[in-house]
């Protein structure tokens, strides 16, 4: 009893402590950078997409100029690299591969615009990692932009826009016509060293940028923008990929803004790669369904994850964390703090029942782990409900710590947490957090 006392005490100090200095801490990050990871360089040769023969009308297919000028920068290697110059003007294209050591650059008022020729488009496998396409059986459509095994790969410019022209492929999925799944608008594949900044990415077909089996990716300063209506267009999905970077962003979409994952069910499993050391920072945005993500896919495990200064406004979900069983895999160790919503319908969910099965040969014993989520510092205002931390029973999430978040109801009263299978420690939550959290740190996790 005596010991639980001191305990007690010397965790109510700490709290105290801690709460005190947390004012302190958003300024202590806000100086840090992506940019170490992979920084911006210069290549020595520039050559134009004119020089390939493109005309940017609007109207003049350029498939073969960018073909042509990236078959040239990968055969005809340049020591130090190519940029590739896309000037002022609308660039219409099938999709197309980048390559190595190269530099796709878009000038201020470059708009590279994804034809709409929906019939020639390419298909590729699926992934391993998902046995499947994502929306539909069997292969799906090539990513519009696609790298597939390369290293040292910027994109980046003045702003220019890459405009997938989404709106064929989303009545495709409304009228239940797709054959296949749709499009990316830009992937990598087993790559390494991609930068990606300074582009608008506008109403991609599918998911937006999707760096998949990668290492070594820095995504800032972009803007990703399709309307709430859009099916599926995920802003930035990094799936089964290490060292991963994305800040200073603005992303409004049909989907999730960002979600972290590693693959489907018993596909994701036997590939095993999972999704480890991602920081993402500075995001503001807004979307019908979940602004942070990690999952449903996580099959390969998603862990070492850092998530900061998020602002976040007319959403769904404020932060989701999301699996289910025949899921197996991980979510460990994730920190989101330092997040502001404004018009939310949930805050927080974390929730061990999200997600479709890719084909019945999943295993529902396999029963993910959710282990060490620290989510503090958090100030909601127009919250419908505060949230619910729902785990699996026979697989109850564990060391789940809610510190100093504060959400507050439109006007009316706002709906209570929901817990069940699930422990942690809540400190400083309001509303009153469920009885699931306690409000004693036993151990040191939570705060950190
Ligand atoms: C692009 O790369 C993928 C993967 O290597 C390949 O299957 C596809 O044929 C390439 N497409 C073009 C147009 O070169
Ligand atoms: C491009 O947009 C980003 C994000 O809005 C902004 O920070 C940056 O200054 C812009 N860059 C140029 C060259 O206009
Ligand atoms: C947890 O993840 C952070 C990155 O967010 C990392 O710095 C830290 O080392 C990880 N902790 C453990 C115990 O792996």
């Amino acid at each position: 009893m005596e010991r639980r006392g001191i305990t007690a005490a010397t965790a109510t100090v700490a709290v105290l402590l801690a709460l005190l200095l947390t004012p302190l801490l958003p300024q202590a990050v806000a100086e840090e950078s992506c940019s170490g990871i992979v920084p911006m360089r210069s290549r020595r040769e520039v050559i134009s997409i004119e020089d390939f023969g493109g005309i940017g009308d609007g109207r003049t297919d350029n498939t073969w100029p960018f073909r042509k000028a990236i078959y040239r920068i990968q055969h005809l290697r340049r020591q130090g690299g190519t940029l590739l110059y896309v000037p002022r003007g609308v660039w219409l294209t099938g999709s197309f591969n980048v390559t190595s050591h190269m530099t796709l650059f878009l000038a201020r008022g470059a708009v590279i615009k994804a034809s709409q020729d929906t019939e020639k488009w390419p298909l590729v496998e699926p992934l391993p990692s998902y046995g499947r396409g994502r929306e539909r059986p069997g292969g799906r459509y090539a990513s519009f932009i696609l790298g597939y095994g390369l290293r040292d790969v910027i994109i980046t410019g003045e702003n220019g826009t890459i405009d997938g022209q989404g709106g064929v492929w989303w009545d495709m999925w409304r009228q239940r016509t797709l054959s296949f799944t749709r499009p990316n608008l830009l992937e990598f594949m087993h790559s390494t060293d991609i930068h990606i900044s300074n582009i608008i990415f506008k109403n991609s077909p599918f998911w937006n940028i999707h760096p998949v089996y990668c290492s070594n990716v820095v995504i800032r300063s972009v803007t990703i923008l399709a309307p709430h209506d859009s099916p599926n267009t995920d802003g930035i999905d990094p799936d089964s990929s290490s060292n991963v970077c994305i800040e200073d962003s603005f992303i409004s979409t049909g989907d999730d803004l960002v979600a972290v994952k590693s693959g489907w069910d018993e596909y994701g499993i036997a590939y095993g790669r999972p999704s480890t050391a991602i920081t993402i920072r500075r995001i503001t945005g807004s979307s019908p369904f979940s602004a942070i993500a990690i999952g449903s896919e996580a099959s390969g495990g998603v862990e070492n994850i850092l998530i900061q200064n998020i602002n976040i406004y007319s959403t769904g979900i404020g932060i989701h964390i999301k699996t289910n069983a025949g899921r197996g895999g991980y979510i460990r160790n994730v920190t989101i703090s330092d997040v502001y919503m404004n018009r939310v319908g949930k805050g927080v969910r974390i929730a061990g029942d999200v997600g479709d099965h890719p084909d019945d040969k999943f295993d529902p014993g396999a029963l993910p782990r959710v282990d060490g989520v620290t989510i503090r510092n958090v100030w909601g205002v127009g919250v419908n409900e505060a949230g619910s931390i729902e785990g699996i029973k026979g697989s109850p999430f564990t060391r789940i710590c809610l510190w100093n978040v504060k959400l507050w109801g439109v006007g009316r009263q706002m709906e209570a947490w929901k817990c069940a299978a699930v422990s942690g420690v809540a400190v400083g939550v309001q509303p009153w957090p469920c009885g699931e959290l306690t409000g004693i740190m036993s151990t040191g996790f939570c705060y950190s």
